[in-house]
């Protein structure tokens, strides 16, 4: 039986929807959760990815705002404004647009964000947070996966899970969630020496490479549930993820699209962690500064 296609769109809406209440809350008592993105250069998907985390924005009703740097900035110009966007009151989450221009160190300017507006959950003290299984901002992508085999029904706990991927952004943050919800969680990247003997074991295999049909259906345990990250474009214009989606989709229980699946669970990921931010604001801040005279 062909597997059941996971509708990321949909499931995505839905969570846009609790979000808008949430904002909505939030405006009544005089606050309106605000994004800064921060983009260096002229990066194509960069500036794509920024304009759907904008389009979300004003969707559920969240301020944004795009501070665009050249792509020769130094160092000190990119840390002015975070320095600057880590003071706005008016913004509660920073997220900076990774890859960043060669000349720039990713370590040194994800740490000048302040960690409690750190949505991305990138900065080392969140990192280390998700480590210790207190995660406050758990990273776009691999929180949107979670939040997808959620909504799908598929259990997590006691199931094996194999991440192919050790990125910071998602394979490495990916394989510490479904370990902290009870999967047994194997780690395979590109050394790894027989990549298929691994996934065929896999109950939830998750793929975040960029290789278009890494993934074929002799890696697959018939029945598995299969969560595609990558994002290719192929030479003749489409977009495809990592996996041979056909010809999975034919022996795996579940499967995501790409485009359709994971990605627009990133962007309202990134969206539930700003409004949260803005929640533990109001949360920290004394009683009654933030009611409407
Ligand atoms: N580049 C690709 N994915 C991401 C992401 O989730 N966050 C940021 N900041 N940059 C990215």
């Amino acid at each position: 039986m062909a597997a059941i296609v996971i509708d990321g769109v949909a499931i995505a809406k839905l969570i846009r929807t609790e979000l808008k209440q949430h904002v909505q809350a939030l405006r009544a008592r005089g606050i309106q959760p605000g994004l800064a993105v921060v983009l260096l250069g002229e990066n194509q998907a960069s500036q794509l990815y920024t304009r759907a985390k904008v389009g979300a924005c004003h969707e559920v009703g969240v301020y944004s705002e795009v501070h665009q740097l050249p792509a020769d900035s130094d160092e000190s110009a990119a840390l002015d404004l975070i320095r600057r966007l880590n003071r706005d009151p008016r913004i509660h989450g920073i997220l900076v647009q990774l890859p960043l221009p060669p000349q720039l160190d990713d370590g040194r300017i994800l740490e000048e964000i302040s960690a409690d507006k750190d949505v991305d959950g990138f900065h080392v003290h969140n990192m280390g947070k998700l480590l210790a299984g207190a995660s406050v901002y758990p990273p776009c992508t691999p929180y949107g996966v979670v939040k997808l085999l959620d909504a799908a029904g598929i259990p997590i706990a006691g199931r094996d899970a194999v991440v192919v991927g050790r990125s910071v952004i998602v394979g490495k943050p990916m394989a510490l969630m479904l370990l902290e919800r009870g999967a047994t969680v194997t780690f395979c990247h590109s050394q790894t020496r027989d990549l298929a003997a691994h996934t065929r074991r896999a109950d939830i295999l998750v793929t975040a490479v960029g290789r278009p049909g890494l993934i074929s259906a002799a890696m697959i345990k018939p029945g598995a549930a299969v969560i595609d990250v990558g994002i290719n474009r192929l030479p003749s214009g489409k977009v495809a993820g990592d996996v041979d989606f056909e010809s999975v989709k034919a022996k795996a229980a579940y499967i995501t699209p790409v485009p359709g699946g994971v990605g627009p669970m990133t962007v309202t990921m990134l969206i539930a962690n700003t409004v949260r931010a803005a929640e533990r604001r109001i949360a920290s801040e004394p009683a009654g500064l933030h009611v409407a005279p």
